[in-house]
């Protein structure tokens, strides 16, 4: 529950007060960012605080402005208004993904007096023509943080109005939200459609999962480090788990929610960057083109997964955080009868030299035990034949897991020996955690991809292609779920159902526990953490 807060004073404030952008950083280059749903959550939970952000980062440009379209008929002020209490009241929340514990008036007066509002229905070519009077010949981002039914609409009435024609002083780009089509041929579809109107290179298909600072890092860890790369393939590894578990429920977006699922709302976009980050071949370099390509190959490696790999669960009434919670077929705007399912496990092939042979399981959930994305990369066990004549039974093989939300961080599992006459074994961890090295400020993911919009850096949106060859991986099971049948039901607050279980336990392996940390070694001391202790070497702390 959030206490209320006091509204943001409106301010005015010159670029001369803010803050310098951080040294070697250089601030966006001016523009007009146009948002299409300016009255959405999006707009007011995500955009909003990331432009906050980049203000008060100082990285906008003087000549930066906002126009938000949106039906509702409201005037400048009450848009801002409305954009500041929302800003304000996260310094009350802490589960608000943007906490803050303060807002800073200048960062924000000098944002909300570049805020515009401009009322108009998207599919009337009028308002097509009030934005080109608004926009000038300048140079525009069009965001379309709409429902997905409006994309080819507003991107054809952009066309139309000749707002997507570029001149060499002014780029026009189109931002597109997910979900990107809700199979192969609707995302084909869309596809062709937009590119009728636009080149491919002023299309930023938007992934969020994209934007957060940990998922970026992981780039940096494999490829400027010696000693995960030349592993990082078939012959060490034995099966990847990628999770995004989350504890919420669908949280009054039933209606976006029945039709969509937890297949096209989180698999072949989030799920999938991810499995791209860590599964990609090194790109011969950090430009744009090369990232995308190599995403794209891993892409379209992935072998069509059969339906026999595929589990779907739905929750059913359970407990979250000690509180009773209902379940999805009793959740506002979910019919009774709904066959949604909230949950999805797959086992993905990889047909590639790096891969072939390399299980990756994905799971990603509502109402589960606990909240955490992450990436755990399972070893292949060592040999045993040394320990033959020892008191070992087993070598439990290393696991490097990469904590990416809300936990941002490394552990690496491995085996040591435990003090005493006898050669016995102990699990021990290595933790690395973000906080301890670096300063980190709070973040949504979506200032970055905002300011690399700005800059025409391409390389965390998604190409046509990858985005079309992760709809053709998953196809088989969305035609396999239309066919018929149910989601099996889990308790909210549990792991996921059963038959994700029997998925792994068919290939001799288990999923990590959901919200549980891993248990410690057998006769470790209670009060001893299950990690060593990390030595801080270096930091840029001040
Ligand atoms: C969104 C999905 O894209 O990602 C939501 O539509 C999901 O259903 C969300 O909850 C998860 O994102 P994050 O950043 O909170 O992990």
């Amino acid at each position: 529950m959030t206490e209320p807060t006091s509204p943001l004073a409106p301010t005015s404030a010159s670029r001369a007060d803010q803050k310098p952008a951080p040294a070697g950083v250089k601030t966006a280059p001016p523009c007009t960012l146009v948002i299409f749903g300016a009255g959405g959550d999006l707009t007011k939970r995500l955009l909003t605080p990331s432009l906050y952000s980049l203000s008060d980062q100082g990285l906008l440009d003087d000549g930066f402005k906002v126009i938000g379209v949106d039906r509702v008929q409201q005037d400048d002020a009450a848009w801002r208004k409305a954009l500041g209490d929302t800003l304000q009241s996260f310094t009350k929340d802490r589960t608000a993904e943007f906490y803050t514990p303060r807002i800073d008036e200048k960062a924000w007066g000098w944002l909300s007096d570049r805020l515009s509002y401009l009322s108009g229905d998207f599919s009337q070519s009028d308002t097509f023509e009030k934005i080109k009077a608004a926009v000038g010949d300048g140079p525009v981002i069009f965001y379309l943080a709409v429902a997905a039914r409006f994309f080819a609409t507003i991107v054809e009435g952009l066309g139309s109005a000749g707002l997507l024609k570029q001149t060499d002083k002014a780029f026009r780009r189109v931002v597109i939200e997910k979900p990107f089509g809700s199979d192969l041929p609707s995302a084909q579809a869309l596809n062709a459609n937009i590119l009728k109107q636009a080149d491919e290179s002023q299309i930023f298909r938007i992934d969020h999962f994209l934007g957060k600072e940990t998922v970026q890092s992981i780039l940096a860890m494999r490829f400027a480090n010696g000693m995960f790369e030349p592993t990082w393939r078939r012959e060490y590894i034995d099966s990847i788990q990628i999770t995004a578990a989350e504890t919420v429920g669908v949280e009054g977006r039933g209606a976006f929610y029945e039709p969509t699922g937890a297949l096209r709302d989180m698999v072949p976009n989030h799920l999938f960057s991810l499995m791209s980050m860590v599964a990609m071949d090194p790109p011969p370099s950090f430009d744009a083109e090369d990232v995308r390509t190599e995403k794209a190959r891993l892409a379209k490696a992935i072998r069509p997964i059969p339906p026999e790999n595929a589990v779907r669960g739905r929750y059913a009434a359970g407990e979250t955080a000690g509180q009773p919670a209902n379940g999805y077929r009793q959740e506002p705007g979910v019919v009774a009868d709904s066959r949604t399912e909230t949950y999805v496990a797959l086992k993905l092939e990889i047909d590639n030299w790096r891969w072939a042979g390399v299980p990756f399981y994905l799971r990603t959930g509502k109402r589960m035990a606990g909240r955490g994305t992450e990436i755990a990369v399972h070893y292949r066990p060592a040999p045993y034949q040394m320990f033959r004549d020892t008191p070992v039974e087993t070598l439990t093989p290393n696991i490097v897991r990469l904590l990416l939300d809300p936990e941002h961080g490394v552990k690496t599992q491995f085996l040591a020996k435990r003090p005493g006459p006898e050669m016995k074994l102990g699990a021990v961890a290595s933790t690395m955690m973000y906080q301890d090295f670096f300063d980190e400020r709070p973040s949504v993911g979506y200032e970055t991809l905002l300011y690399d919009c700005m800059i025409g850096d391409a390389t965390l949106f998604q190409r046509a292609d990858a985005i079309e060859a992760s709809w053709a991986a998953v196809q088989p099971v969305l035609d396999a779920w239309a066919q018929g049948g149910e989601p099996e039901a889990y308790p909210a607050g549990s792991q996921g159902p059963a038959g994700a279980d029997t998925l792994l336990a068919r290939d001799g392996r288990a999923w990590l526990k959901v919200g549980e940390d891993e248990e410690k070694p057998e006769g470790m001391a209670e009060d001893r953490p299950p990690s060593i202790k990390n030595l801080v070497l270096g930091s840029d702390r001040t």
